[in-house]
């Protein structure tokens, strides 16, 4: 087991599956205790069999359900793991969603859900991190950050995205989100980044992998022609969460092939 990360404590949102289950993973390969939060009762099977996979192999954490776009569930979530473990280290902000539509087709309760889960989702964690951080201050026996957040944004926060107009709004202001914490608390050693996959092979985009048409016309976008995987953003998230990454703050770190070098340009334009 790698001990980057040894001694400290992670929130994972949207654990239960695709990235944030590669991100508990790694996580707790290399030494956190991680907690695996997941929205509903129809996910606390598959967190259970995730926490479970983890302690088997000698990793520490939670399982906690939470639907990150309820106030009082954030709130009470945040206590539960400081009642658990004493404080909270690293957060990473990953519960997120798809509701596709044509844009005049799009109803409200669309655009509404994905803006609650992945920005409003986003706001409520980050803010309930940051007050722990600033409670607890700092713990240079475990790091040399008070406190560090990881947003999941994705090429979407530069990439427009017809058909997922809410989705890319979303993304698009997570950068704001996450930039904008950076500055506010920099000098209180709060490390605040974005990580921005590109396509990645988990359910939430399916269609885009699972026959061999779909894949092939998606290979068209990426340079390095092959689908990205949970570990590839488990690593990235490990690295931003530990001091190796200790002086990079306010950045999007795109992960996701070359898909936003455009290959479609290379033989045109
Ligand atoms: C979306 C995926 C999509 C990828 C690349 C991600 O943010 O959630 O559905 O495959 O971006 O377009």
């Amino acid at each position: 087991m790698d001990t980057e990360l040894k001694g400290q404590i992670a929130i994972i949102t949207g654990a239960s599956s695709g990235i944030g289950t590669g991100i508990a993973k790694s996580m707790a390969e290399a030494g956190a205790t991680v907690i695996i939060n997941h929205s509903s009762d129809k996910s606390t099977e598959a967190a259970d069999a995730i926490l479970k996979e983890i302690t088997d192999a000698g990793g520490a954490g939670m399982v906690i359900k939470c639907d990150v776009s309820k106030e009082d569930e954030v709130i009470k979530m945040f206590a539960d793991v400081v009642a658990a473990y004493g404080t909270v280290d690293i957060l990473v902000n990953n519960a997120g969603l798809q509701q596709d539509a044509k844009f005049d087709e799009m109803t409200l309760a669309q655009w509404q859900k994905v803006i609650d889960v992945n920005l409003t989702g986003q706001f409520l964690c980050a803010r309930e991190a940051i007050r722990e951080f600033l409670r607890r201050g700092p713990r240079p026996e475990v790091s040399a950050a008070t406190g560090k957040i990881i947003c999941m944004s994705s090429v979407h926060e530069l990439i427009p995205w017809a058909g997922h107009v809410n989705y890319a709004s979303s993304k698009g202001a997570i950068k704001m989100l996450m930039q904008s914490l950076a500055q506010e608390y920099g000098d209180r050693q709060i490390r605040v980044n974005s990580i921005c996959p590109g396509a990645i092979q988990t359910p939430i985009n399916r269609p885009a992998w699972d026959t061999p048409q779909a894949l092939n016309s998606l290979m068209q976008l990426i340079p390095y022609n092959r689908i990205g995987q949970p570990k590839d953003i488990g690593n990235l998230a490990v690295f931003l969460a530990s001091d190796k990454s200790d002086y990079i703050t306010g950045a999007s770190i795109f992960i996701d092939g070359g898909m936003t070098v455009f290959e479609s340009f290379a033989d045109g334009g």
